[in-house]
C-alpha cells in the first residue's frame, strides 16, 4: 500500500561503550541496506539527553558512533550519516507529534517504565516524550523502513499510530493543499491521501539478541558494572579473547542442533554470536561443533571474533585520533538530511495552519 519512495532511517544513541550487541543488532545490519535503497543513519544525540548526561562525554560518544558507522562499512557517499541535533526539523516535528500522540499511548511504553524506574515523578519530560522524537526522526524523512532491535518494536508501532492519527486528523487539509500521496487502499482507518507513510519495521528477531557473557538471561548492556559481561567495539584482540575465555558456560559439550540449546542460555548466546559473526545459522555452527567441549569452541569463537572485530576497533581508533574526517562526514550528512526534511516540514507546518512569514 506504500506509494512513498522507499527510504531507510535508523539511529543509534551516543551513550558510550558501544558493544557487540549494538554492532550485531543494529549497525552491521545497516551496511547491506545502503546498496538497496536510500539510507539515513543518525546519531541520536537529542535522545541521549533524556537521562542525566555528561556533556563532554556526549560529544566524544557522538564521534564514536560515527566512527563505528564508518568502520563497520557504511559508505558516507551512499548513506547519509549525521547527528540529530544538527537538523532542527527533528525537534520541530517532535513538537507537532507531542500534540498528536496521547498521554495514554506514551504511558504504556515499556522502555519509559523501565528507564524511569520507581521514581516517575522525577523522570524528565523528555524521557516521557522520547518516542514522539523517535517518530519525528523517522517521519521527517517520510522513511518507509526502519531496521532496529526487537526492543524498539513498541516505539515503531507508536510511530505508525502517530502517522495514522496525523493523516486522519488532517485528511481534508492534506487533500486541499495537494500535499498527500495517494493511498491505493483507503479504509475507515486511513483516508485516500496520506502525508506520512506507515513505516515498516525491520525487526531483528530475538534470535539475534546478544546476551551478557556473564549471565545468558540478561541483555548485553553498556551499563552492566562488569566489563567482562560485554565485548566493546574498541576492545583489543587480547581483551576480546580474555572475555570469551572467561565467559560463563555450563559443563556439557555443545549439542548437535539448536533444539539442544533450550535451557542453556549461555551456550545458546555463544553459539548465536558465532553464527552472527560468521553469517551462518546456529544449526550450521552446531553441525561443526556439536559434541565438542567449550575448551574447543571458545578458542574458535575468540579467533573469529578477533578476526571480525579487531580491524574495526583499529579503524575506529584511527578515526577518533584525528576526528576531522568524522566532522566532515557529519557536516555533509546534516546538509543532505536537511535538504530532505525541510520541504516535508514546510508542508507539515502548512497542514497545521501555522502562518508563514510573508
Ligand atoms: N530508540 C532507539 C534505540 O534506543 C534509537 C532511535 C532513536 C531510533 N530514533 C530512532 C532508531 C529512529 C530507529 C529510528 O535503539
Amino acid at each position: 500500500m506504500n506509494q512513498f519512495q522507499p527510504r531507510v532511517f535508523s539511529g543509534v544513541q551516543p551513550t558510550g561503550n558501544l558493544h557487540l550487541g549494538n554492532y550485531l543488532g543494529a549497525i552491521s545490519r545497516f551496511v547491506p541496506l545502503q546498496d538497496e535503497m536510500p539510507t539515513i543513519y543518525c546519531v541520536v544525540d537529542m535522545h541521549a539527553i533524556t537521562v542525566k548526561h555528561d556533556p563532554a562525554a556526549l560529544t566524544v560518544a557522538t564521534r564514536e558512533v560515527t566512527a563505528a558507522y564508518l568502520a563497520a562499512g557504511i559508505d558516507p557517499k551512499k548513506a547519509i550519516i549525521f547527528n540529530q541535533s544538527q537538523v532542527r526539523e527533528h525537534a520541530e516535528l517532535a513538537w507537532i507529534f507531542n500534540c498528536v500522540a496521547r498521554m495514554g499511548w506514551l504511558s504504556r511504553m515499556t522502555q519509559f517504565k523501565e528507564k524511569a524506574g520507581k521514581n516517575r515523578e522525577n523522570a524528565s519530560v523528555g524521557l516521557f516524550a522520547y518516542p514522539t522524537l523517535m517518530a519525528a526522526d523517522i517521519l521527517a524523512y517520510r522513511a518507509t523502513h526502519v531496521p532496529v532491535g526487537d526492543d524498539q518494536k513498541q516505539h515503531l508501532e507508536l510511530t505508525r499510530d502517530i502517522a495514522q492519527k496525523f493523516n486522519n486528523d488532517f485528511a481534508e487539509r492534506i487533500a486541499e493543499l495537494g500535499v498527500g500521496v495517494p493511498n491505493p487502499a483507503p479504509s475507515p482507518e486511513l483516508p485516500g491521501e496520506l502525508f506520512f507513510p506507515l513505516t515498516e519495521p525491520m525487526i531483528a528477531g530475538p534470535a539475534t539478541r546478544i546476551m551478557s557473557l556473564r549471565d545468558g538471561t540478561k541483555k548485553m548492556s553498556k551499563s552492566d558494572p562488569s566489563d567482562l559481561s560485554r565485548i566493546n567495539l574498541r576492545d583489543t584482540a587480547d581483551e576480546i579473547s580474555k572475555k570469551i575465555r572467561k565467559a560463563k558456560t555450563d559443563p556439557e559439550p555443545l549439542p548437535g542442533d539448536t533444539g539442544g540449546l533450550a535451557d542453556r542460555a549461555e551456550a545458546a548466546n555463544l553459539v548465536g554470536i558465532y553464527a552472527a559473526l560468521s553469517g551462518r545459522t546456529k544449526d550450521e555452527v552446531l553441525s561443526d561443533f556439536g559434541g565438542q567441549p567449550f575448551s574447543v569452541f571458545k578458542p574458535a569463537l575468540a579467533d573469529l571474533a578477533v578476526e571480525k572485530l579487531a580491524p574495526m576497533a583499529d579503524e575506529m581508533n584511527r578515526l577518533m585520533a584525528a576526528p576531522d574526517h568524522i566532522h566532515a562526514v557529519l557536516r555533509d550528512g546534516a546538509e543532505r538530511a536537511s535538504a530532505i526534511a525541510e520541504p516535508i516540514l514546510h508542508d507539515a507546518r502548512r497542514i497545521c495552519g501555522f502562518l508563514e512569514r510573508r
